[in-house]
């Protein structure tokens, strides 16, 4: 397959250790990325990891004129890996209009500037949340699909609804959307991870924030749910792993023989950990012992969700290789990294 892979939002978190996967494997990726949630010094750190220059452009994926500009100035494009969109539940709650612009309408026109430049392979960013809270465990692509309790979960039901539509009107496209579980850690290397403007909202940045020192202590959402140790379950997935599936993803879609292609595969591990799990086991990945208090709930959260992964297994041949202990301890040393590290952020 022709080796040249756009990937939008490829300074931000999974985006970055995607290209960092789809270099090893070969391929050559191309960055848009607007920096809204991201930082330059990113690029140039791939470029530390990866020994390779890194084409990138500042482009906003809802900026036509421009995105067609880079179709047309990267020749043989051979797909499309869509990680830009905003992710925060909260904030979308807040500012719905900013998240159905951001997330929905610029799926819209990757989609149409895709379609003028015959560039046929995409994988799109989804997510657990469309299963909401699942009456079986673990969840199958199959599963109900819940209302959205958020308009950030809603975009990602919006977006998988157009694909599968403009898949079925014969366009030109073969879409994969992967159904993300919760991804932590970071790149062994230390020199890419999550990076979180302001407060986090995610457990683990906030457990690494924590045990450096810049939060006082950390809040666990509830231990009265009904599971065992009364807090919430999630399927916590390396960010590397994660990554790879993207490589894997967009090998799959290249080789489907039809025009039009739509699937969907869960991305996680397929073992759910509960937050006191994940404070022990960062505790024993770190050396350090985690000050934390008990809250309670935080509105919107589901009491346990973990994926089937078998499908992703079989046919895309893909499967996780770390640990939920090599993922504490990688975001714990980027945490450290970033300590040490003045990046002016
Ligand atoms: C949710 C979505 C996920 C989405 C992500 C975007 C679900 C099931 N998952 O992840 O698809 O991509 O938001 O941000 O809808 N917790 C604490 N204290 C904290 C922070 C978190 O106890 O300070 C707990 C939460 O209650 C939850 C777990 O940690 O049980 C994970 O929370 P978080 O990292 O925010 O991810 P989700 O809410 O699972």
């Amino acid at each position: 397959m022709d080796n040249r892979i756009l990937v939008t939002g490829g300074a931000g978190f999974i985006g970055s250790h995607t290209v960092v996967e789809l270099i090893e494997a070969g391929f050559e990726p191309i960055i848009i990325d607007n920096f809204s949630n991201s930082y330059p010094f990113i690029i140039s750190n791939l470029e530390k990891i990866t020994g390779k220059k890194i084409k990138y452009y500042e482009v906003d994926c809802n900026d036509q004129p421009a995105l067609e500009k880079v179709f047309e100035k990267e020749e043989n494009i051979n797909g499309v890996i869509h990680f830009a969109a905003f992710k925060a539940v909260g904030e979308s709650v807040e500012q719905p209009l900013k998240y159905y612009r951001n997330n929905v309408a610029s799926v819209i026109t990757l989609l149409e500037v895709m379609a003028k430049y015959n560039v046929e392979n995409l994988v799109f960013s989804s997510s657990c949340t469309v299963y909401g809270e699942p009456d079986e465990l673990p969840v199958m692509e199959d599963s109900l699909v819940k209302l959205a309790n958020s308009p950030y979960g809603n975009t990602k039901q919006v977006c998988e609804e157009i694909l599968k539509d403009y898949v079925s009107s014969n366009a030109l496209l073969k879409a994969i959307a992967l159904r993300y579980f919760n991804p932590i850690g970071a790149h062994p290397s230390s020199l890419i991870g999550e990076l979180p403007i302001g407060k986090p909202n995610n457990l683990i940045p906030f457990i690494t924030q924590t045990a450096i020192g810049i939060r006082s202590e950390l809040t666990v959402f509830g231990d009265n749910y009904e599971t065992p140790d009364g807090s919430c379950i999630r399927d916590y997935i390396h960010v590397v792993d994660l990554a790879k599936a993207h490589v894997k993803a967009i090998i799959y879609a290249n080789k489907q023989e039809t025009r039009s292609f739509y699937d969907i595969f869960n991305v996680g591990t397929g073992q759910g950990n509960s937050v006191f799990e994940i404070i022990k086991a960062f505790n024993e990945a770190s050396g350090t012992t985690l000050n934390y208090k008990i809250g309670p709930k935080r509105d919107g959260d589901v009491t346990q969700v973990y994926g089937d992964v078998s499908k992703s297994l079989k046919l895309l041949e893909w499967k996780t290789e770390k640990s939920l202990l090599d993922s504490l301890r990688d975001a714990w040393n980027w945490q450290k990294h970033l300590e040490k590290q003045n990046y002016g952020i």
